[in-house]
């Protein structure tokens, strides 16, 4: 389910995200009004390994498992993300990420990602350890 939010609500539930609390007031009000809002049911696919990346999602709700090639790799839950690594280097998704229970998303077009994430230099360092620890945990060869 997709929708357009609100965007005091929105504003509310972007504060809720650590990755964006260093962004100021007018990058958020920016982002609350353009972000959508996405819901998905128990077991549904939200992003699936190979395809296209064109979002970057937050996670307001609920938990969502990270698979690769049919296994689980990594659960992430309320205040985390997932799909930046396909707007980084405009390659197909690393992952499927599949919603465990029911799912509600904050969804980031590449443009949005771009213009808040990517020019908050706090926002992005955040951002790139966590990629850089989702890396060093799938490719053993990284983390010895
Ligand atoms: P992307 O490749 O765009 O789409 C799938 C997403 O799953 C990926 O970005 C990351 O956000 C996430 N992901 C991939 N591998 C891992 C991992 N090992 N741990 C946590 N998240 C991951």
């Amino acid at each position: 389910m997709v929708g357009s939010l609100a965007t005091p609500r929105a504003l509310e539930l972007l504060r809720t995200v650590p990755l964006l609390a260093g962004l100021d007031k007018r990058h958020l009000r920016t982002l609350a009004d353009s972000a959508a809002e996405r819901t998905f049911k128990a077991g549904e696919f939200i992003v699936r390994e190979g395809e296209k990346g064109l979002g970057f999602y937050l996670v307001v709700e609920g938990q969502a498992e990270v698979e690769r090639a049919g296994r689980p790799v990594a659960t992430l839950g309320t205040g985390q993300f997932f799909g930046e690594m396909a707007l980084l280097d405009d390659e197909p998704r690393t992952a499927s990420v599949r919603a465990k229970g029911p799912v509600r998303c904050l969804v980031l077009s590449t443009w949005e990602f771009w213009g808040s994430v990517g020019k908050d230099p706090e926002a992005l360092r955040t951002l790139l350890q966590d990629t850089v620890r989702r890396l060093r945990g799938s490719e053993p060869a990284l983390g010895d």
